[in-house]
């Protein structure tokens, strides 16, 4: 395939993701020579020289890139410029217009741009205006608006966001970013399901009896109380990233691996989602707000003694929900789902239990044979896991065993990795790994049911679970009623 050229527009080039995760990106494809001609324009308010900048994007690559960076390093960065904005004035769009004419004619970018908004959610829609008013996306070639979350804080705020950005951009040019979507065994979910003769004949309620996702991570919510506050963890994780998992295992097989087909697939299981009503939500879904405690052998604070975060806070951490998906592969099988802070390991995985056997010819007393399971490891190892029963030599009943596939890659924790493939698929023009407009729509709208009822009820039990466990009891109850548990290994 054709190396991409572009001019790439960093919007937020002094923040946290820029610094963390698009420079050394940016670096690793170029590294590894999958780019054609390009120029990178940082976008910030802050007044910055290009030489300024260019040091700063150094230090990024050398402090988070993955591999000793090379000698072409400033090869590298000769090629970013720096364009200090104010967001709300055409004159800064329009000199901004100016400086990147001028790229596109030196560096021969063929009128490509790809326009990153990687800063505060409340600019948005404005910067998308101005672009189009302000000229901007007036492009001989290509243009394209990659988006990161949140994309809104509820249906009516996205589906406002969506009709200021579909003002410059067609839906087919908007990239909404779930960096879920870019991590190798999140993509690995359809090569497992799709290409094995042995899980798809299976992958429905007459032989798997639920399905649990859980994502658990260590970190409390560090210096981003003020966003935190007003999303919590259902917004933050669930709205996104864990509906993106649970509609990647549950969908129909796509006719082609395009990406219309895999998204329309994506989209009929969020229609199908069973919508929790006002009065249900405590029957589906629990919320949990972290207390202090010890992990790694220090005190941590509750969530209400962290900056920014009020100290009567009744935002959840931590949430654990039971999805039912009402169509006819999957009538009666829950999938449960949990993510939260501060719990006892950084870790996201996915356990399929299959259905117990019709009969079990190897029972004893208090022992009776194991369900399969099939364990993707999204992270921090990636891999999977296949827990059958069998004779162990010598041995005269069935004994549980795992095969094992580590998958060889390097994808460690928040590594640059999700988003070197999606900034390249970006390049490419390949939406597959990138949220649909309606997918985003119907996952608030299942979302805005349960957040409508927390918001509105103080839970008094808040903080209900100690740093550095797997959350509050409710959650392990929510299973326990159906009979179920989770899954505790890694
Ligand atoms: C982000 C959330 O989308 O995902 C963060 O805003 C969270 O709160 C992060 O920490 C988790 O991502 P990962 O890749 O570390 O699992």
């Amino acid at each position: 395939t054709e190396k991409p050229t572009a001019l790439i527009m960093i919007f937020g080039a002094t923040g946290d993701l820029a610094n963390r995760k698009l420079f050394p990106s940016l670096y690793n494809l170029f590294e590894k020579g999958k780019l054609d001609r390009f120029a990178v324009v940082g976008v910030a308010r802050r007044a910055l020289s290009n030489e300024e900048f260019q040091l700063k994007v150094k230090e990024s690559v050398k402090e988070n890139g993955e591999t000793d960076p090379k000698a072409d390093l400033d090869e590298f960065v000769s090629k970013f410029y720096y364009h200090s904005h104010d967001v709300t004035d055409s004159s800064s769009y329009l000199a901004l217009g100016k400086l990147s004419e001028e790229l596109d004619s030196h560096y021969g970018l063929n009128g490509n741009r790809i326009f990153y908004l990687a800063m505060a959610p409340e600019f948005f829609g404005t910067i998308a205006e101005h672009l189009k008013k302000d000229k901007l996306t007036d492009v001989s070639g290509f243009k394209r608006l990659v988006i990161e979350k949140p994309f809104g804080h509820d249906l009516e705020s996205a589906k406002v966001l969506n009709k200021q950005i579909r003002t410059a951009f067609t839906e087919d040019e908007i990239y909404r970013i779930d960096h879920y979507l870019g991590k190798e065994m999140v993509q690995n979910i359809e090569v497992i399901r799709f290409a094995n003769a042995m899980f798809e004949p299976l992958w429905n309620n007459r032989y798997i009896s639920n399905i649990q996702v859980t994502s658990s991570e260590t970190l409390g919510v560090e210096e981003r109380g003020r966003y935190y506050e007003k999303s919590g963890a259902l917004r933050d994780m669930v709205q996104n990233h864990m509906l993106q998992m649970v509609s990647l295992l549950a969908m129909e097989p796509p006719i082609k691996l395009t990406t219309d087909e895999i998204r329309s697939e994506k989209v009929r299981v969020f229609r199908a989602l069973r919508p929790i009503k006002d009065g249900e939500v405590n029957e589906y879904f629990v919320r949990g707000q972290y207390d202090k405690g010890v992990m790694n052998e220090k005190e941590v604070p509750a969530y209400r003694q962290e900056e920014m975060v009020d100290p009567e806070s009744n935002t959840e951490t931590f949430v654990a929900g039971k999805l039912m998906i009402d169509n006819f592969r999957w009538a009666g099988v829950p999938f449960y789902i949990r993510t939260g802070k501060r719990m006892k390991a950084k870790s996201t995985k996915i356990v399929i239990q299959f259905k117990d056997i019709p009969m079990d010819l190897y029972y004893q007393p208090e022992k009776t044979v194991n369900p399969n399971l099939l364990v993707i490891h999204i992270q921090p190892e990636e891999g999977i896991t296949l827990h059958l029963n069998a004779k162990k030599s010598g041995q005269g009943d069935a004994t549980p065993v795992k095969l094992n596939y580590a998958n060889k890659g390097i994808d460690g924790l928040n590594t640059p990795e999700a988003y070197e493939k999606l900034l390249y698929d970006s390049l490419r023009g390949d939406a597959t790994n990138f949220t649909h407009w309606d997918e985003v729509a119907l996952s608030w709208s299942f979302v805005d049911n349960i957040s409508k009822v927390w918001e509105n009820t103080k839970e008094p039990s808040f903080p209900n679970y100690a740093s550095g466990s797997m959350g509050p009891d409710a959650a392990d109850k929510l299973l326990e009623q159906d009979g179920f548990f989770w899954w505790p290994f890694n």
